[in-house]
């Protein structure tokens, strides 16, 4: 006999609990669950073996059909998609409000309708004339883009159902849309899983490329369900600092290519222009005499990128504690390389204040950077400036070891493009034959290197 039962899920962390309760066990959130929609569960005495249809199995190695897919004619973005759109699969788009999702997602429609592919555009956020206003602004006003505002996914879909599927829809963004299959007010964990799986139904079965621009949360991830991003094929990000122009996107999950390639972007009077030259855009305007910069030739996926570190050290006179400000790079990374130089290169940083920046905004999280980093705060500390001409890179261990890191080729061969002339690096690794060498096996030797004992 079925029975429906009731169930609770959190609207935070997306958690299902069989009743109320102030709290979810699971991520500690107050008042967030929620009465979901009753579910028919039947008695388990069924036997599962028996009735069914059976499945055809077929080999692994049979001919396959690999998806045509459909550039935008933004290099940038058809690289982290690895290589284009492909119809009838689904992309979540992620990132902080203001940050140039819209933006992005207009210029691609634009282009793609600039080519004669019929596209929509639909936004539950702004009003038709705000969206005809950007677009102006963007040089983009006379493109063939069928534009809507509109939340219902039932007045989308009739209406999108209606003749020939377009090649590209948008909905900016899955949490303004209502399914009035469920009950839940729009942005709800069970509206925007409902509303979701509508949306990618009809593109898939209408080979249309779908993008969902999805919210984040204070801490980055993409706000609802995350079963939201198990359900669609591509889930992008689109990241930078507000403050700064350059914007990256990269994709975090990809059914149809890979996740280590990034679209560098920088946002402008007319929109996002693609950086075809990160470095470029992450090398401050360098002095040769200054102390506390180091550069460090940085990987995403198979792409270098040239950022400049920057420490400063300031003496203490009283017994203050000293502060540790790290912007950019990891704080717990930046006290272990200090600890690694005062407890085996005998430099004390303890009467110091110390700041660290990764220039342009930048945020770095290849473990390869710690060798610039290290040179960074010795060059501050013992204020004797890195050669100019000069790019690090290594992983220091915490016995003082600098550990080889991977691509050393690919990291040089972009710092030679640009004009480098000396790579400070770790021995071991695959040989390169490039510009000039100096290896280091531990972090005191790099210390006796620059402070002229070696
Ligand atoms: P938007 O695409 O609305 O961001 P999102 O959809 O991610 O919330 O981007 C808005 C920001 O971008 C806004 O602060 C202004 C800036 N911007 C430019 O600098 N140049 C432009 O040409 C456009 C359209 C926006
Ligand atoms: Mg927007």
């Amino acid at each position: 006999m079925a029975k429906a039962k009731k169930k609770y899920r959190c609207q935070n962390c997306g958690d299902i609990s069989p009743r109320w309760q102030g709290q979810c066990d699971n991520c500690g959130e107050w008042n967030s669950l929620e009465e979901e929609a009753g579910v028919t569960v039947f008695s388990a005495k069924h036997d599962l073996q028996t009735g069914g249809r059976s499945v055809q199995m077929v080999d692994l190695n049979s001919a396959i059909e690999l998806p045509k897919r459909c550039s935008t004619d933004i290099n940038e973005f058809d690289r982290a998609l690895g290589g284009g759109l492909v119809p009838g699969s689904a992309i979540l788009l992620g990132g902080d409000p203001g940050i140039g999702k819209s933006t992005l997602l207009l210029q691609t429609v634009a282009n793609l309708a600039y080519k004669g592919l019929k596209t929509a555009y639909i936004s539950g956020e702004e009003a038709v004339d705000q969206v005809r206003l950007r677009a102006r602004r963007l040089g983009l006003g006379d493109a063939p883009v069928s534009l809507a505002a509109a939340t219902s996914v039932r007045d989308i879909l009739t209406t999108l159902g209606d003749g020939e599927p377009p090649a590209l829809i948008i909905i900016d963004s899955i949490q303004t849309m209502h399914s009035d299959q469920i009950e839940g007010a729009p942005g709800t964990v069970s509206q925007v899983r409902s509303s979701a799986q509508e949306l990618i139904r009809f593109a898939k079965k209408c080979g249309s490329a779908l993008i969902l621009v999805g919210h984040v949360t204070k801490d980055g991830s993409i706000a609802g369900p995350r079963v939201l991003e198990h359900m669609v094929d591509t889930v992008l990000s689109f990241e930078g600092e507000r403050s700064h122009q350059y914007r990256i996107l990269r994709a975090s999950k990809n059914r149809f290519g890979g996740t280590d390639e990034i679209g560098v972007f920088a946002m402008q009077e007319k929109g996002l222009t693609e950086v075809a030259n990160p470095s470029s855009l992450f090398l401050s305007n360098r002095d040769d005499h200054v102390t506390g910069g180091a550069v460090f030739p940085a990987l995403e996926g198979t792409r270098p990128v040239l950022i400049e570190i920057q420490a400063l050290t300031v003496r203490l006179a009283s017994g203050a504690t000293p502060r540790r400000a790290v912007v950019g790079w990891d704080s717990g990374r930046l006290a272990m390389i200090l600890a690694v130089l005062e407890a085996r290169c005998g430099l004390s940083f303890s009467t110091c204040e110390v700041y660290l920046n990764i220039a342009g905004g930048y945020k770095v999280s290849d473990p390869g950077a710690d060798l610039a980093v290290a040179a960074a705060l010795i060059s501050a500390l013992a204020e004797k400036p890195l050669p100019s001409d000069a790019i690090l890179f290594g992983e220091i261990a915490l016995s003082g070891d600098i550990r080889p890191v991977a691509h050393a080729a690919l990291r040089i061969k972009e710092a030679e493009k640009l004009g480098f002339e000396q790579v400070f690096m770790p021995y071991g690794g695959s040989e390169v034959k490039a510009m000039k060498q100096q290896k280091f096996k531990t972090l005191r030797n790099l210390v006796d290197h620059m402070l002229g004992r070696d």
